[in-house]
């Protein structure tokens, strides 16, 4: 059992914090930003994510979780100080270190005895050398320290599962005394025969982005399949369950949709194709993901002009604003850039989600018409286009959707509907890659 102190308190550090409570360390997770500090303390949790209250009040009762807004002081009364906070796109690409380097300092300054300072922000190659540089200039003492690349691999919507019961570990350490301290942290993974791979700090750090940008390559690689299904006639859904019946392929990660979304793989990608551009290495698989992911979002729009090629004036129902179901975060949602290629063409959109439509309105376009309610969204709809697949949507009663729209176009963008209901009832649609079928 570890006294843990965790810096940011995002969808990382929150769900790591209170994960890292659940293994019976003492937490405390403290951010900047008080307000957010406050909602935690009154039992308010900031973000959207299932099962991350049950997981935080457990914890508080347990008397193993706290926050803080007092940065200094939470360093100080812990022997692990894990940095989880936000690496944003800067320029070129290049993931933006200021908060990191922040949090260095900090540390630094709040030194007062051998401490493991742990990296779970998304952070370049060398980043873990720049925070050793960092803290070896401003700490004013002779106490010992030690980096440690930690990345997560949690996805939104089941970001507690994800920690609870990992499919792996990764530490980046430079010496045993780190790697005994990060094991003393997990050990409850441990006991349950959770892999562990312990490497060395740049390796750790890169094993996150080729993670990430190999996952983004395969939902590429299957989104331009589909392009292709859809012109050939072909199915893709049943080409991606004979590819994935081979091991080396495996089943997942290959279900086509308007392109990937979200805070991480599109800033992930980005960041590393500019890292190794930086090492005068090219990694044109991935750029080429990244091209293919934008044009996937055109391919969306190119599907809804083939059924009405004149907009303006249209009604479109958009279903599902978050960048996958389970979500509040609208972050690079392929919603935003379809929207508002929608507006642009003439039509006058109406948005439904049932989570994310305030975070849409309010980071991209205040004055979209939302709906509360599927139905009411479609309502005379000329066309209505699926975007993320909520359960709900997945669900859906198509006689019903035929009957309140004023004329049966849908886009399926994320192959949910059932193909043959729609054939009976009338509907022109198109899919990605099963539209031929
Ligand atoms: C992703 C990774 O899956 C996590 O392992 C990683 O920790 C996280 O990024 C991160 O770096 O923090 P996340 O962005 O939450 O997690 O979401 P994913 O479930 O991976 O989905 C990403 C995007 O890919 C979504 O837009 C989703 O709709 C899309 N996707 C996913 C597809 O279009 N097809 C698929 O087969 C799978």
């Amino acid at each position: 059992m570890k006294k843990i102190c965790v810096i940011g308190t995002g969808y990382v550090g929150l769900v790591s914090g209170a994960g890292l409570a659940d293994f019976g360390n003492e937490v405390i997770c403290c951010d900047i930003d008080a307000g957010k500090i406050d909602q935690l303390n009154n039992g308010i949790m900031p973000i959207y994510e299932p099962g991350l209250k049950e997981l935080v009040d457990r914890n508080i009762k347990g008397k193993r979780l706290k926050f803080t807004a007092d940065v200094p002081n939470a360093i100080l009364n812990s022997d692990v100080i894990f940095t989880a906070v936000g690496t944003p796109m800067g320029q070129d690409g290049e993931a933006d270190l200021t908060a990191v380097e922040a949090v260095a300092k900090t540390v630094a300054q709040n030194l007062n005895g051998y401490k493991v300072i742990c990296t779970k922000s998304t952070v370049p190659v060398g980043t873990g050398e720049r925070i050793k540089r960092i803290i070896t200039t401003f700490k004013n003492n002779g106490n010992e320290f030690d980096v440690v690349s930690n990345p997560e691999f949690l996805r939104e919507g089941s970001a507690v599962g994800d920690f609870l019961i990992p499919d792996r570990v990764v530490f980046g350490v430079e010496n045993a005394r780190a790697e005994k301290v990060m094991r003393d942290v997990y050990r409850s993974l441990f006991l349950i025969e959770t892999p562990m791979v312990v490497t060395n700090i740049a390796t750790a750090e890169l094993i996150k982005y080729a993670s990430n940008a190999f996952l983004a390559v395969k939902i590429s690689f299957i989104n331009e399949m589909s392009n292709l299904a859809d012109a050939a006639g072909a199915d893709v859904h049943v080409i991606a369950k004979a590819m994935g019946l081979d091991g080396r392929i495996s089943a997942k990660f290959l279900h086509p949709g308007p392109g990937y979304g979200g805070s991480c793989f599109p800033k992930d990608t980005q960041a590393l194709a500019k890292t190794a551009d930086n090492f005068s290495v090219n990694l044109e698989v991935v750029k080429a993901a990244i091209r293919a992911n934008a044009n996937q979002r055109e391919s969306v729009l190119a599907r809804i002009k083939s059924i009405l090629p004149d907009l303006s004036g249209k009604r479109v129902a958009v279903l599902g604003l978050a960048f996958k179901p389970n979500t509040d975060d609208v972050r690079d949602t392929p919603a935003e850039h379809i929207i508002k290629g929608l507006i642009q063409a003439g039509a006058s959109v109406v948005g439904y989600d049932p989570i994310a439509a305030e975070n849409f309105k309010r980071y991209y376009l205040p004055d979209l018409e939302v709906k509360d309610s599927v139905w009411e969204a479609v309502e005379n709809a000329d066309l209505t286009v699926i975007l993320t697949e909520w359960n709900e949507l997945r669900g859906l009663s198509l006689p019903m959707l035929k009957e309140k729209m004023k004329q049966p176009n849908v886009v399926d963008a994320r192959n949910i509907l059932n193909i043959d209901e729609l054939k009976l009832l009338g509907f022109t649609y198109r899919n990605m890659g099963r539209s031929k079928i």
